[in-house]
C-alpha cells in the first residue's frame, strides 16, 4: 500500500519500520498520518515473518503532536461527535507484537502520547518530551494525563499537565519515562538492535510477555499475579517451551518455531 505520510521498511525481514513523515509540520499528527499509522501496523501485526515494529520519527522531531491547524476551529460537537482527534489512537494499543518508539527531537502532545502508547521508547539523546496542551487552552486528549502519571509518578506527571515545560532525554531516563538514552546517530541502530533481540525469542512467549505487563496498568496485584500465572502455565503447552528449556539444557541455541 502507497502511504504518503509514513514511511514504511523491514530489517531483515523480522523487524517492521514505520517512520512519521510530515517533515514540514514536524510530524504533527493528523487524520490521514494516523489512519496511515494504524495500517501499517495491523499489517506488520499479521505479517508472519515480523516480530517486533518501531516507530519513529525525523532527527529534529519524533512528532510535535496533533495537528493544531487541522483543530483549530472544531465546535465542541465536532470534537466529540467525529473523534477525529482521537480516533484511530487506540489501534496502536490493540497491536500484539512489540511496538519500540525511538524518539529524536521532539515528543510533545499526542506525540509524546503516542511514544506512551508504544511498549518502550529508546531515546536518542536530542529528545525532549512533553504535554504543551495547557498552552493552547486544552488538556492532553489521547492519555496523557492517564499513562504519563503510571510512567513518571504524580509529582512530574502534574508539572508536565501544568506548566506545559519539556524534559530533555537525561530528565526522560531518570525518570523511567524512556528506557535507554542513546546518541543520536546510534538510535536506529539501538532500536533495530533491541528489535531483532525480542524477534529471535518465541513470538507467543513475547506477546504473552507484552499482554502480561500490560496487565499490570489494568489491574490490582493480585489479579494481575493471577493473570500472569495463568499464562505462565499455558505457555507450557508450547512447542517453542520444550525448544527453549531443551536448548537451555543441552548448551545449545534454541531454534524457536513460534508454535
Ligand atoms: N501541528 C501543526 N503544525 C505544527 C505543529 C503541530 N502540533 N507543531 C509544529 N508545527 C509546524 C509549525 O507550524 C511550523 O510550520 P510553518 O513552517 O508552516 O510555520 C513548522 O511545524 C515548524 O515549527 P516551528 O517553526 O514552530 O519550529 P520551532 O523549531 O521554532 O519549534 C516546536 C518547534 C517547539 C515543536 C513548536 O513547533 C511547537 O511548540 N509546536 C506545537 C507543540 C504542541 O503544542 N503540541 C501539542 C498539540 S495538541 C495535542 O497534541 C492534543 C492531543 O493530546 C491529542
Amino acid at each position: 500500500m502507497a502511504y504518503e505520510t509514513i514511511d514504511v521498511r523491514t530489517e531483515a525481514d523480522k523487524v517492521g519500520i514505520v517512520t512519521l513523515n510530515r517533515p514540514k509540520q514536524l510530524n504533527a499528527l493528523n487524520e490521514q498520518l494516523m489512519n496511515e499509522l494504524g495500517e501499517a501496523l495491523k499489517a506488520f501485526d499479521a505479517d508472519e515473518r515480523i516480530g517486533c515494529i518501531i516507530v519513529t520519527g525525523s532527527e529534529k522531531a519524533f512528532a510535535a503532536g496533533a495537528d493544531i491547524p487541522a483543530m483549530a476551529k472544531y465546535s465542541f460537537v465536532d470534537a466529540y461527535k467525529g473523534d477525529y482527534i482521537t480516533r484511530n489512537w487506540e489501534t496502536i494499543r490493540s497491536v500484539r507484537k512489540p511496538v519500540i518508539a525511538a524518539v529524536s527531537g521532539y515528543a510533545l502532545g499526542g506525540g509524546c502520547e503516542l511514544a506512551m502508547m508504544c511498549d518502550f521508547i529508546i531515546a536518542a539523546d536530542n529528545a525532549k518530551f512533553g504535554q504543551p496542551e495547557i498552552k493552547l487552552g486544552v488538556i492532553p486528549g489521547a492519555g496523557g494525563t492517564q499513562r504519563l502519571p503510571r510512567a513518571v509518578g504524580k509529582a512530574k506527571a502534574m508539572d508536565m499537565a501544568l506548566t506545559g515545560r519539556m524534559m530533555d532525554a537525561q530528565e526522560a531516563e531518570r525518570a523511567s519515562l524512556v528506557s535507554r538514552v542513546v546518541p543520536l546517530d546510534k538510535l536506529m541502530e539501538e532500536a533495530i538492535g533491541a528489535a531483532l533481540l525480542i524477534s529471535s525469542h518465541s513470538l507467543i512467549a513475547t506477546m504473552a510477555a507484552k499482554e502480561s505487563v500490560n496487565r499490570a496498568f489494568e489491574s490490582g496485584l493480585s489479579d494481575g499475579v493471577m493473570f500472569e500465572r495463568r499464562l505462565f502455565h499455558a505457555l507450557f503447552a508450547t512447542q517453542d517451551q520444550k525448544e527453549g528449556m531443551d536448548a537451555f539444557i543441552n548448551k545449545r541455541p534454541a531454534a524457536f518455531a513460534n508454535r
